[in-house]
């Protein structure tokens, strides 16, 4: 199977079975990589291209074919006729004629611009325009362009190595930033963990000696926070999630559902890392724009706040509450009204607990870490005890 062939493939097991890019990426590096990412990431974009030019509807098997020829012509160097060429073979014998004809007046360069800022950056209308409503124009537009940039994982350095072909992370410790795929690293030296990611567990770690951390699994934070010597305790609703920190440590790890802790005491710390949107995270996992609804956000939210509630219910100084999204329904108004019912807790300010690195990304009191960082967007309240 060729390249472009694998590429087809993947897209249309990411789209048909809702699967994570990231995780159907894990062994493809390259070519591969840059196909299922790039047309995920460009796919309104590239839809617009195409129907301009296209008079009829697109049956969608044929769809995912123009999408990955319309990508290369209009965001790679690869030469047009080769684009061409070798996409029309995708295609089923009966439709090619069309996939040429399409592709090439996409290569002749004449597909009028976008008139609106979503299509071209490539993001859901209704998403651009909450952003723009809470971050202002040209932050959100920041954002967007920056979820279009292709990404590699970053990892956590378990050993003190140096990964080959990579920089240090300048906002958190013990982290690097790879410039290819992490499919060759040994995983008992790494673990794929996005520097914002590491940024919530480094805030954690810095809050308490001892650590709850609610939302655990697969565990990147909370084995952040056992390197900077916590004692961690990880707990997550899935089994399933939670068993690579199992076969790691299963002294520490607790299976239960974070509304109803089993625990008979309280903790230094809690991290809730909590389930949400992950509107933060596109840059990695561009599939997500696509599928989530702007009424799903609502149902997040319920979780959050029950979460939080019961989080707080065994925190003894601390909570950290974190999420990956950054809509304010999953974040401050969770944490509003979390405050409200529970007056003795009140905000900390984020700043003493964070690495300095993080310093420019501080909003008043809240850490507030979008992808124009070059790190995945995390939102991170400090609730503490008074
Ligand atoms: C954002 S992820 C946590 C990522 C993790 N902190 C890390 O850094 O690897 C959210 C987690 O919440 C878990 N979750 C969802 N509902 C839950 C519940 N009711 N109680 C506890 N965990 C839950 C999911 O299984 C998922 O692992």
């Amino acid at each position: 199977m060729n390249d472009r062939e694998r590429a087809l493939t993947l897209l249309r097991r990411i789209e048909g079975e809702s699967l994570y890019a990231s995780l159907v990426l894990q062994n493809d590096s390259g070519f591969v990589r840059t196909l299922v990412l790039g047309v995920l990431r460009w796919r309104s974009r590239l839809d617009f291209a195409i129907s301009s030019f296209a008079a009829r509807r697109i049956e969608p098997e044929i769809l995912d074919v123009l999408r990955l020829g319309a990508f290369q012509l209009l965001f790679t160097d690869v030469a047009a006729y080769a684009v061409v060429a070798e996409t029309v073979e995708l295609a089923p014998r009966w439709a090619r004629g069309f996939v040429n004809a399409i592709l090439r007046k996409i290569a002749s360069g004449k597909a009028p611009e976008p008139a609106s800022v979503a299509t071209r950056t490539a993001h859901p209308e209704w998403l651009m325009d909450r952003w723009t409503s809470f971050f202002g124009a040209e932050r959100a537009v920041a954002i967007a362009l920056a979820d279009q940039q292709l990404s590699y994982p970053d990892v956590l350095t378990l050993s003190g190595e140096v990964p080959p072909d990579s920089v240090r992370s300048d906002l958190v410790d013990g982290i690097w930033k790879l410039h290819g795929s992490s499919a060759a690293l040994d995983r008992s030296s790494w673990w794929p963990m996005d520097e914002g990611s590491a940024v919530v567990a480094a805030i954690a770690a810095n809050a308490g000696e001892e650590v709850l951390d609610l939302a655990a699994a697969p565990g990147g934070k909370s084995l952040y926070a056992a390197t900077r010597g916590r004692r961690v305790f990880s707990s997550d609703v899935s089994m399933a999630r939670l068993r690579p920190l199992i076969t790691r440590d299963p002294r520490h790890v607790v299976v239960s559902d974070g509304r109803r802790p089993p625990f008979a005491r309280r903790f230094q710390t809690v991290l809730l890392d909590a389930p949400c949107s992950a509107t933060g995270t596109i840059r990695k996992n561009p599939e997500i724009k696509w599928r989530l609804q702007e009424s799903d956000l609502a149902a997040f939210s319920r979780l959050q706040r029950d979460l939080l509630t019961s989080a707080l219910g065994v925190a003894g100084e601390t909570c950290v509450y974190s999420t990956c999204s950054l809509e304010p329904e999953e974040n401050d108004a969770v944490v509003a009204e979390a405050l409200a019912s529970n007056p003795e807790f009140e905000l900390a300010d984020v700043r003493p607990y964070s690495p300095p690195g993080v310093g420019p990304w501080i909003d008043g009191r809240v850490l507030r870490l979008t992808p124009e960082s070059g790190a995945d967007g995390f939102i991170v309240h400090v609730l503490r005890r008074k």
